[in-house]
């Protein structure tokens, strides 16, 4: 239970999960994560800003309890997800006078989800107000941020952007503000990869709406409060650009050490190329690190012995995630090794469907590289040069 002061009538109420490192059964939490929920006290009416993931309600309602909060007039849901809306319900039920304020889409997932009956819910359109007395709220709709309903909800007269999921980061904090820039930094990057890098022409379109409001202060409903916002909306612009940069990713499996020296070599390569290079083994690698590094990589070089005629099952997994992630690379290859034959490169190419990379010449190997093979990498280093240089990346 911690109850913390953003500033004068607006508290965080939400909780802590110090010790999850799991969401979604796939992302990895290196840092645990926090569901934060805001209560508003205006002159004359309370509001509550989401709640947390049901694990956590008894945080929540402890600091409810704390802060002796007596009656809750709107409880705001901008995301539908359940480790914000989750405990609505419980609320609802300690709070009978609360009306779910939220838009229509929003709704009708929180009946499905939550089975929340109608009569609870108060409907609001896009730039909608709300006024809590001294205090105004503002509903501007945000989709894919994360979920197709997604919102945020603006407090006017102090500034601050509630904003769910935009913006987050999954790391657990004792100090409500970000203090540790470069840490919270690569934490939200991390989030942005894994949550947000899918819908990236999305939330274009959303930090452009934005764009005319003054924040100065963003509370997402993961990770800390921003009281320098440009930070995480500096970062968000640099992300969702259409520039890459000069460095290649390569994911990569080797069973006997065949692959592990093609990799070696086309690192090696490449670094005398002056080109960035960043292996995962991903027998070891954490694919949040792998995702933080293909946001903006300009070319993704995916290493694998063949298996049964096709890749490793740890790269299909790899290659599944990369492309349901959608990063904005525009080169892509393979390299591998194989002992008789297979179909590695077709297979892996066509589960790439949604990337929109032009495809360079692959290196495949039979057995372990030989003098002629390390030639074609130095040539995949060198066609990977020239496509860099092409994007203009090596300045100069
Ligand atoms: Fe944090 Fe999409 O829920």
């Amino acid at each position: 239970m911690a109850i913390q002061k953003l500033m004068s009538g607006v508290f965080s109420v939400g909780a802590k999960h110090w010790g999850r490192r799991l969401f979604d059964e796939l992302i990895p939490l290196p840092d645990g994560t926090t569901y934060n929920a805001y209560l508003i006290r205006g002159s004359e009416k309370t509001a509550l800003i989401d709640t947390v993931d049901p694990e956590k309600k008894s945080d929540l309602l402890e600091n409810l309890e704390a802060l002796k909060v007596k009656n809750i007039d709107y409880v705001i849901a901008n995301h539908a997800e359940q480790d914000h809306s989750g405990v609505i319900p419980e609320i609802l039920e300690k709070y009978p006078n609360a009306r779910v304020v939220t838009n229509e889409k929003c709704k009708k997932m929180l009946i499905d989800l939550l089975q929340i009956p109608e009569d609870k819910f108060l409907v609001v359109n896009d730039w909608d107000t709300l006024s809590l007395g001294d205090k105004t709220l503002q509903f501007i709709l945000t989709p894919w941020v994360h979920w197709p309903e997604t919102m945020v909800t603006y407090l006017r007269e102090d500034c601050i952007l509630f904003s769910c999921d935009f913006f987050g980061a999954h790391f657990a904090s004792s100090e409500l503000f970000v203090k540790n820039e470069v840490k919270v930094y690569e934490s939200a990057k991390r989030y942005y990869a894994e949550i947000m890098m899918p819908f990236r022409k999305k939330v274009i379109g959303n930090l452009e709406k934005l764009k005319d409001i003054e924040i100065d202060m963003i509370a997402p409903s993961h990770g800390q409060v921003y009281d320098k916002p440009e930070l995480i909306l500096d970062a968000y612009k640099d992300w969702t650009s259409d520039s890459v940069k000069n460095e290649v990713v390569i994911p990569y499996v080797s069973m006997h050490g065949s692959t592990q020296k093609i990799v070696e070599y086309l690192i090696d390569s490449l670094t005398e190329r002056n080109i960035v290079v960043k292996p995962f083994n991903l027998v070891v690698t954490d694919i949040g690190e792998l995702a933080i590094e293909i946001v903006d990589a300009a070319t993704i070089v995916i290493g694998s012995p063949i298996v049964l005629t096709g890749p490793h099952p740890a790269v299909v997994s790899a290659v599944s995630l990369a492309n349901a992630l959608r990063p904005k690379a525009r080169f892509a290859t393979v390299i591998g090794s194989y002992g008789w034959g297979g179909k590695m490169v077709d297979q892996i190419v066509g589960m790439l469907g949604n990337l929109k990379v032009e495809l360079l010449s692959p290196v495949l190997v039979k057995g372990y590289p030989k003098d002629a093979d390390y030639q074609s990498l130095d040539k995949l280093a060198d066609e990977i040069l020239e496509k860099h240089e092409s994007l203009k990346l090596l300045g100069g």
